[in-house]
């Protein structure tokens, strides 16, 4: 049994208190991945020192330089995608062809980031005085925090990571505690890849660290994706140092289908969104609205298409559907399961627990859907985040619209129609951060923004080089070269 370290200061080190904690596979729990550091506070102190030191040199080294150590990442990411996905299946249970994605998601955000360190733009602008000269730069900030989910275990790390490291600052990396492998795996290609020591530093373990991780004082950024509630600690905890901080939430995102919609296009993009990563992505399709015109045909399609999706262990090329990420999760979908049964909602495929046979070691769950859902019920409203959609009935757009915006979440949204005026109807009026036209509510790329409104995040992006706006801040500069005082907004 592998036991697998922090990385702190360029070396491979154990936590101060000796603790570990086990890493099982989802699909079969007597799979036992390895141990992993249970780090303590002064784990995430010796992180942060090591970092404020780093960052000292780091911010130095010009942005092309820094991102050539972002282009060599990626290119042995790219080398190692498929071993990597294999490990990350195995500890986090989505679906090899889904894993190949979110390793293939880490090799575009870091080719991406490594390309801004040749831009990295700022402005010149004409000073209104003579003879002086007007600038605007990006400058990093310092040591970044960087707290990560187990949905997205090397894609949403490379998010951060990548953008964080381009814009010279250091970093402190803790990953959900269900997916520390694939932490591991990132952060040792970026040690092959020539990072400096001290620049990226790995610490696994439980809340206390990413507690102090958002509290320190020596760190300037925590970005932080996961949930609402654990977001809001995050934010709280930041606040009194005035850190900057990043924080991409919840969803509840919402699939239109208006009643000239082509069925077939939809039913795939509600399969692929909605059991897609057995639901358990921010952006999941978990609620579709379907124009009443169409609802029974829809509905006849998708259920038949979804009581037909093969579950199983990720790792086997035909499951279509892998398991929820642990027992909690899926005791999480058994309860909302429950809520909609009770809520009065028609319970239309699945709603059980799978236990037997090939399922018996694994935290498995039938695909779900609820008919003739009220937008106003718990499971039309509340994130579930597991394989469980909540179809609802429309007359109008604008009927669908409200419906749509009608949760406390803002991230994706999504219409299908015929309609170019209604399309560009929906795509004004839906009040989330990413939108799509005949296509399901995932899917999101790399050179975008990436974030919502609302109980989703607090107005940041990352992705695309809005993520430069999270890792630097603008430092304007003036330089008067007419040798003698001129005084803006008085002088002429
Ligand atoms: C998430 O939902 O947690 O757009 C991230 C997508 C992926 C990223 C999803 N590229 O679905």
């Amino acid at each position: 049994m592998h036991k697998y370290q922090n990385y702190i200061d360029g070396s491979w080190v154990g936590t101060h208190s000796g603790r570990t904690f086990e890493n099982r596979n989802p699909a079969d729990c007597e799979d036992l991945i390895g141990v992993f550091q249970d780090s303590t506070v002064e784990d995430v102190e010796s992180a942060v020192a090591a970092a404020a030191r780093a960052y000292e040199r780091w911010r130095l080294v010009p942005a092309p330089r820094r991102a050539e150590v972002l282009l060599a990442a990626a290119q042995l990411i790219a080398t190692r995608k498929d071993e990597l996905a294999r490990d990350m299946t195995r500890e986090m249970g989505k679906v090899l062809e889904e894993t190949r994605g979110d390793v293939q998601e880490a090799i575009d955000m870091t080719l991406f980031m490594a390309g801004e360190g040749r831009r990295l733009y700022g402005q010149t602008v004409p000073s209104e005085l003579r003879d002086k000269f007007a600038m605007s730069l990006r400058q990093p900030l310092g040591v970044c925090s960087v707290i990560t989910p187990w949905n997205f275990p090397m894609a949403i790390p490379s998010w951060k990571i990548a953008p964080a490291l381009v814009c010279g600052n250091t970093v402190v990396f803790k990953p959900a505690t269900l997916t520390p492998l694939s932490a591991v795996n990132f952060v040792k290609i970026l040690e092959e890849a020539g990072i400096p020591a001290g620049v990226v530093n790995l610490v696994t373990g439980g809340p206390d660290v990413g507690t102090r991780m958002s509290t320190h004082d020596e760190v300037k950024v925590v970005s932080f994706t996961g949930s609402t509630t654990v977001g809001r600690t995050v934010s709280q905890n930041a606040a009194p140092g005035f850190k900057k901080v990043h924080l991409e939430m919840g969803g509840k995102n919402v699939v239109m289908i208006m009643d000239d919609a082509k069925i077939d296009l939809a039913v795939e993009g509600c399969l692929w969104g909605g059991f897609g990563t057995s639901g358990q992505r921010c952006t999941a399709a978990s609620r579709v609205v379907v124009h009443e015109r169409v609802y029974e045909a829809f509905m006849r399609e998708f259920v038949a298409r979804a009581k037909s999706l093969r579950v199983g262990n990720g790792l086997d090329d035909r499951t279509q559907m892998g398991p929820s990420v642990s027992q909690s999760q899926l005791e999480t979908v058994m309860k909302y399961v429950a809520i909609g049964q009770k809520e009065g909602a028609t319970l239309v495929t699945g709603g059980h627990r799978l236990d037997k046979g090939p399922h018996a070691r694994g935290w498995f769950h039938e695909p779900t859907i609820f008919g003739d859902v009220d937008p106003k019920m718990r499971i039309a409203q509340e994130e579930i985040f597991g394989p469980v959609v909540s179809v609802m009935r429309c007359r109008s757009l604008e009927d669908a619209i409200a419906i749509g915006n009608g949760v406390a979440y803002g991230l994706s949204a999504s219409i299908y129609t015929q309609d170019i005026n209604k399309a560009f109807a929906a795509m004004r009026d839906i009040y989330t951060g990413i939108f799509y036209v005949n296509a399901p509510t995932i899917g999101a790329e790399v050179h975008l923004p990436f974030g919502g409104t609302k109980a989703t995040g607090n107005g940041h992006r990352e992705a695309g080089t809005a993520a430069l706006d999270v890792f630097s801040e603008w430092k304007s500069i003036y330089v008067d070269f007419s040798g003698k005082l001129q005084r803006a907004q008085i002088d002429t």
